[in-house]
């Protein structure tokens, strides 16, 4: 439980990512620049406040394989998130492709996170 509350911020932050995500898409194109901005914006935020809390929770801890598994997973979806939005905002490769890759890492992001956080809890627990 005490890890879980330091993911309350990035968590609301994650959900404030989604609402705006939604808001965009539901948008017409061209990408409305302000909505666009702050999608972005609110997703850097979020993933900075989440490496910050990890390193703390991790410093000095010998992590179990299976938590590392799922936080490169989780780094890697980041990358993509960023990758795919950046390239849909400016129009390059085919924006379908781009589009399905921003739908499906969300919900991997999600997964992995809650996972990462559920077992880092249940073997700080059984120190
Ligand atoms: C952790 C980070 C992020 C999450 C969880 C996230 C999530 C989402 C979600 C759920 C949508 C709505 C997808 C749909 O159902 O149509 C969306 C749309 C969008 N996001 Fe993100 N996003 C993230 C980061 C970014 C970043 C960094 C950028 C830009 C560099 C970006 C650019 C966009 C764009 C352009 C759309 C509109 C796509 C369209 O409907 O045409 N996103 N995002």
């Amino acid at each position: 439980m005490e890890i879980a509350q330091k993911f309350i911020l990035p968590g609301i932050l994650f959900l404030l990512t989604l609402v705006f995500g939604f808001w965009l898409s539901h948008t017409d194109k061209p990408l409305n620049p302000v909505l666009f901005n702050i999608h972005k914006l609110i997703a850097l935020a979020m993933v900075i406040l989440t490496v910050i809390q990890f390193s703390k929770i991790l410093k000095g801890m010998n992590a179990q394989a299976l938590i590392i598994v799922l936080l490169v997973t989780t780094a890697l979806c980041v990358i993509a998130l960023f990758a795919t939005g950046a390239l849909m905002s400016v129009g390059k490769l085919d924006y379908e492709m781009l589009h399905l890759v921003h739908k499906i890492a969300p919900v991997v992001l999600a997964v992995g996170l809650a996972a990462a956080l559920f077992l880092l809890e249940s073997s700080i627990r059984s120190l």
